[in-house]
């Protein structure tokens, strides 16, 4: 130990930084803490320095070390660059700083505290990972949505061929990752766990979103949160996401989308299999604006009255346990109450849904509403076996005459071919969050 340490002290010292440079264009990056007898200092300068020097045809190796991430991280225009990332990248909890400085990423005004892209690219978590130290944001959140300025822990943008393979990410600030403009992007093994330590929730830490991307793939990843699993959110074509986990949160989404008039969003040719959710609030679902605008809050949760179209959407052998609301079409997720449900203008056709079973938390296994200018087309059900948890324990459904499981049905074009056994109208005011069993016949 004492030997590598002043290898690299003295190696260090005829660089500026603390990047080694190393044949082969192999630029091997430590931490400044080991030059400042473990005081932290900001490791963003010398990360950039390594990507300007590695960053084309060359190799960027974070050592096994924590480096201290203080300030906002921008490594794009990349080509041909491998990415080996053995030590802990730990995001500084400043959060005024990050308010103000972190990148827009432009979708719903949100941001992001490191832009990373290019062409011909890898990015391996070999032993390493990234901290977003995200606690103090649940904290400072206090349960709010979307926060203007609350980063997105890392953002792949403008990218082509980019493997991104064993990324962990604990305590994400906010969405672990988000993948935007971008084609031919793979995230395989992907870990993500956000989990907080007090009365505050994890609220809106996403798994995976991406947006305006096209032929992507997540397969083999295990995600903890208290948002969306993984979202396709609009312009995703193309994606496949393969042998996923979910730990108590919103399972697999296409949407939001339908939130801006000046951009439709269309989503295509996704397809979600073997995925398993546990303790989930959805486990496989679609959710849209309403048709009319609304001015709901001044955070990136105002909108509606977006069109486009969602189209060829499987979701296939899920594994579902104690999952709140298994299969959801929303056409108006964020209105209180109902109002405009039946106004969505995404157009949604051909969904099936197939080999789905396991246990609902509440008499509620499906509710498919399609809105009155957009009845769906193409909605399929095949090998759907859920049960409520309470009815595989002997245990009564309370509060409710109701004891088989519902499907709740509302604008299903063709409904007698779709295989749904429809036993209720879908109601207009379902949003995402469902809390007790189905009480109206
Ligand atoms: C990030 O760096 C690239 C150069 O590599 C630059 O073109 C781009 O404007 C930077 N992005 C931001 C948001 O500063
Ligand atoms: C990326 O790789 C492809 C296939 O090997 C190659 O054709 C292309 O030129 C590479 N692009 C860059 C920017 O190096
Ligand atoms: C990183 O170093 C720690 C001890 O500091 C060690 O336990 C761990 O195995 C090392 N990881 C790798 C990938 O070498
Ligand atoms: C897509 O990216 C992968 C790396 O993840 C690469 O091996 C493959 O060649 C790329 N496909 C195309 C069509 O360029
Ligand atoms: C997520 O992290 C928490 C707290 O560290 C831990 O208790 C839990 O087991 C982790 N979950 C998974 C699925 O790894
Ligand atoms: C915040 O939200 C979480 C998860 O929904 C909930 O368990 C917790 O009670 C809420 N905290 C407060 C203080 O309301
Ligand atoms: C599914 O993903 C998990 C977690 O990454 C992994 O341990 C497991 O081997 C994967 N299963 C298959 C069949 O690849
Ligand atoms: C989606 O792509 C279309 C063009 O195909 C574009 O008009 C629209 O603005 C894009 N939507 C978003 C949300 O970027
Ligand atoms: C959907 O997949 C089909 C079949 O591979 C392909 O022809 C079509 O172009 C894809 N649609 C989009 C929007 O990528
Ligand atoms: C639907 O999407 C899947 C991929 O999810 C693709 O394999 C299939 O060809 C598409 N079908 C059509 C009709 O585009
Ligand atoms: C967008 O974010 C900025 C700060 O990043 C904030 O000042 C502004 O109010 C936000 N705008 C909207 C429409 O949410
Ligand atoms: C399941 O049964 C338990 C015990 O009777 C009861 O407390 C609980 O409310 C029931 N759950 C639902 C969703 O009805």
């Amino acid at each position: 130990m004492i030997l590598r340490s002043l290898l690299v002290a003295s190696l260090a010292s005829l660089t500026a930084g603390y990047v080694i440079y190393e044949k082969l264009n192999t630029c091997t990056l430590y931490p400044e803490s080991l030059n400042n007898n473990g005081r932290p200092e900001d490791d963003a300068p010398s990360i950039h320095k390594a990507f300007q020097k590695c960053g084309n045809d060359g190799r960027v190796v974070f050592s096994n070390h924590t480096f201290n991430i203080n300030s906002v991280l921008n490594t794009t225009n990349l080509e041909n660059c491998d990415v080996s990332l053995q030590g802990e990248l730990l995001f500084s909890d400043d959060i005024p700083y990050w308010l103000s400085h972190s990148y827009s990423v432009v979708f719903q005004n949100q941001s992001t505290a490191w832009l990373f892209g290019g062409t011909n690219i890898t990015f391996r978590g070999e032993g390493g990972w990234y901290n977003g130290n995200g606690q103090a944001w649940y904290t400072e959140n206090r349960n709010q949505s979307n926060q203007p300025g609350r980063p997105i822990s890392i953002t792949f943008i403008n990218s082509e061929n980019l493997l991104v393979d064993g990324l962990t990410v604990i305590q994400p600030q906010f969405w672990a990752t988000f993948v935007s403009y971008s084609k031919n992007v793979s995230i395989t093994n992907l870990y993500v766990n956000a989990t907080s330590s007090d009365e505050w929730g994890t609220v809106n830490t996403d798994g995976y979103d991406s947006w305006n991307s096209d032929t992507l793939l997540v397969e083999n990843a295990v995600i903890t949160n208290q948002d969306d699993c993984v979202a396709a959110k609009g312009n995703t074509t193309n994606l496949h996401v393969k042998n996923v986990t979910c730990h108590g949160n919103y399972g697999m989404t296409i949407g939001s989308v339908g939130q801006y008039p000046i951009m439709p969003d269309y989503v295509q040719n996704v397809t979600f299999e073997d995925v398993s959710c546990l303790n989930c609030m959805e486990g496989a679902f679609i959710k849209t604006w309403q048709g009319v605008a609304e001015n709901g809050s001044s955070n990136g949760d105002s909108g509606g009255g977006g069109s486009g179209l969602i189209k060829n959407i499987t979701y296939r052998n899920f594994e579902l346990t104690n999952v709140a609301l298994p299969i959801q079409i929303s056409q108006c997720i964020y209105t209180e109450g109902g109002q405009n449900c039946n106004t969505s203008k995404m157009a949604i056709e051909d969904v099936t849904w197939s080999n789905i079973k396991g246990t609902s938390r509440y008499n509620i296994a499906a509710s498919i509403y399609c809105s009155d200018v957009h009845p769906c087309p193409g909605i399929k059900f095949e090998g759907i076996e859920l049960q409520s948890l309470n009815s595989t324990l002997g245990l009564p459904m309370y509060g409710t005459d109701i004891q088989n499981e519902v499907y709740q049905c509302t604008n299903i074009v063709d409904q007698d071919d779709s295989g749904v056994p429809c036993n209720r109208a879908a109601p207009d005011d379902y949003g995402q969050t469902v809390t007790s069993n189905v009480k109206d016949a």
